[in-house]
């Protein structure tokens, strides 16, 4: 799914005011919507659907303008927590529970009340922190901008021991071991379903199972434990027009690293599934036009979405679709969790352990067959 061709439903986020088409003036500083992040009367956050940026009529812009104060969590949560069409949808780590989190949902941002800026810090306002989805980058963000290397007692044997461990183990796989604490997350969205009734078909405590005639089939979970993956960095992307698996899986954006690279690290991720359409004949995937006149959710036609979408982005399209299955990684930062809920050594070393050892590329139980030092590429 992409932005061509759904412009003003989405530049209620991707920001601008009156970012209707592909002539929107980035450069053209009375466009940037300031009020977004600096509002602190929370009545100008929620804009409407198909206003391509623009507020609400209904928002005292005179109130807002005299009220203006720095970033809260829920300024920049206005956009980060509702990606994806709802609550916590794609990231599975940033949901509406970070405005008020107690300290077990998040330990930074409740007891030590961190705004998002604390962390992303700031400059002439490039927010620095990688995003996993996008190659722009302003700066990074790591734990050791505030943390010791080394941030575990080294005068007890056992705690010294975790600080060994963090040259093959990013911080966040230890202190994020659940994610999805509070609000349930996407982990599969079947496209291939949509068109269909409405329906909730399962509905639990820790699990929805729905149908959605506009987006297909969805199971949203949660407190969830994460998958674990190299990653020194970078992640590789799908980008437009790129070939697609027609009969496996296609990575979106798998990370980059392997036991063998000294940058990589082990690091926490949400993997999310996705059955969307792709071209059968030209073998990428299709970019539909969802909103609007001729977009998918008017009309639940396909071929017309297709059609006009494929245009918008100047892709061929050949008329014949077929669904394939898609995979999303996202990697978990958020919502750590106070230290003596973090990992220890028998949640790893032990035959029922959240890692699988060898899929990571270890002999066996590293413990035992020893750490990634000792193997030969
Ligand atoms: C509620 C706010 C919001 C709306 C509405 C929104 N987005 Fe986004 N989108 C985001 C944010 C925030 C990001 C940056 C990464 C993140 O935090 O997920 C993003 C990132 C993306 C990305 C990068 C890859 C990814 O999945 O993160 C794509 C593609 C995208 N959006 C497409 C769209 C399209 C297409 C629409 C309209 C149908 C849309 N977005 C509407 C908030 C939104
Ligand atoms: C994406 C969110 C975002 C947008 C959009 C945004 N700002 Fe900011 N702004 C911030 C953050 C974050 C800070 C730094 C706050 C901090 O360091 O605690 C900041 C700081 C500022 C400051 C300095 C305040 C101080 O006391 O240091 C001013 C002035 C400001 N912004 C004006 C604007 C104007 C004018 C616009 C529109 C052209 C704008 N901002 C758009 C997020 C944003
Ligand atoms: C108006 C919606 C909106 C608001 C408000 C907002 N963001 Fe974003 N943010 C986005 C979108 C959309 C992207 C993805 C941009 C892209 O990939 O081109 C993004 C990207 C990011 C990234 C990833 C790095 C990057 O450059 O892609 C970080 C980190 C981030 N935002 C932090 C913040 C913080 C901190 C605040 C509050 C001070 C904030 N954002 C407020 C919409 C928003
Ligand atoms: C305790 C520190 C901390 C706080 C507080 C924090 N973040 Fe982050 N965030 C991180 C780190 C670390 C990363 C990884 C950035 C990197 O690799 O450069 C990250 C990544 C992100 C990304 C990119 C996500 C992705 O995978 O694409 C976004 C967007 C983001 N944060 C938004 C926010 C928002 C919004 C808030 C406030 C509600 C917030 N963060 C609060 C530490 C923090
Ligand atoms: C902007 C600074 C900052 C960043 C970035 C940051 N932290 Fe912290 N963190 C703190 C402060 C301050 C404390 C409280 C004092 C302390 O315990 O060191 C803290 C405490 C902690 C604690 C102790 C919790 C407890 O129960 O005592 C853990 C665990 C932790 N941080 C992990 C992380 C991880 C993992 C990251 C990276 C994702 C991270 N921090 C990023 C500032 C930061
Ligand atoms: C292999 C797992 C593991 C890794 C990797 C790890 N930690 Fe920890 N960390 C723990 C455990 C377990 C504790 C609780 C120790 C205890 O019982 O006092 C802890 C405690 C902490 C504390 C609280 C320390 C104190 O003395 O109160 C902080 C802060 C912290 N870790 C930060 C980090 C940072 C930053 C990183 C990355 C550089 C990191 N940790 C990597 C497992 C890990
Ligand atoms: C998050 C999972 C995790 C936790 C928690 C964890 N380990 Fe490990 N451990 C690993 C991994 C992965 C390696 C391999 C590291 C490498 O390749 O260098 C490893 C390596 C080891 C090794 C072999 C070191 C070597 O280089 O030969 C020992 C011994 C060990 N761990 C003991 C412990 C002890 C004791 C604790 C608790 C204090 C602990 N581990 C906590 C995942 C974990």
């Amino acid at each position: 799914m992409s932005i061509e061709s759904n412009w003003c439903s989405c530049t209620k986020c991707h920001t601008g005011y009156g970012w209707k088409d592909d002539e929107f003036d980035f450069k053209n500083m009375e466009n940037i919507d300031c009020l977004i992040c600096h509002d602190t009367t929370g009545t100008y956050g929620k804009k409407k659907k198909n206003n391509c940026g623009f507020p609400n009529d209904s928002v005292n812009l005179m109130k807002v303008a005299q009220q203006v104060g720095l970033p809260t969590r829920s300024n920049c949560g206005s956009c980060h927590w509702y990606g994806g069409g709802g609550d916590n949808v794609k990231h599975g780590d940033m949901s509406s529970a970070l405005a008020d989190p107690d300290r077990v949902q998040d330990f930074h941002m409740d007891g030590l009340g961190f705004t998002c800026q604390e962390c992303h810090t700031t400059r002439k306002h490039r927010i620095a922190g990688r995003s996993t989805t996008s190659a722009v980058s302003e700066g990074t963000v790591t734990c050791l901008d505030c943390h010791e290397k080394t941030p575990h007692d080294p005068s007890s044997q056992l705690l010294s021991s975790l600080n060994d461990h963090c040259d093959a183990i990013a911080c966040q796989t230890c202190h994020i071991p659940k994610y999805a604490k509070a609000v349930k997350t996407v982990m599969l969205w079947d496209w291939s379903q949509s068109g269909q009734e409405d329906k909730m078909l399962i509905e639990t405590e820790k699990m929805v199972k729905q149908l959605s005639k506009k987006k297909g089939l969805l199971i949203k979970e949660k407190a969830l434990k994460p998958s674990y993956e190299w990653y020194n960095g970078q992640h590789r992307r799908y980008l437009k027009g790129d070939p697609v698996d027609m009969d496996g899986v296609t990575d979106m954006n798998l990370p980059n690293g392997g036991i063998y690279d000294p940058q990589a690290r082990i690091t926490p991720y949400k993997l999310m599934t996705g059955i969307e359409p792709a071209d059968l004949k030209n073998g990428y995937l299709i970019v539909p036009q969802l909103f609007g006149e001729g977009g998918y959710f008017m009309d639940f036609d396909w071929y017309q979405a297709a059609e006009n979408g494929m245009k918008a982005a100047g892709l061929d399209f050949s008329g014949r679709i077929r669904f394939v299955e898609t995979r999303m990684h996202w990697r978990l930062n958020h919502e750590i969790a106070p230290a003596n809920e973090a990992l220890s050594c028998l949640d790893c070393h032990h035959p029922d352990g959240v890692m699988d050892f060898k899929a990571l590329g270890y002999e066996g139980d590293p413990a035992v067959t020893g750490g990634r030092d000792t193997l030969e590429p």
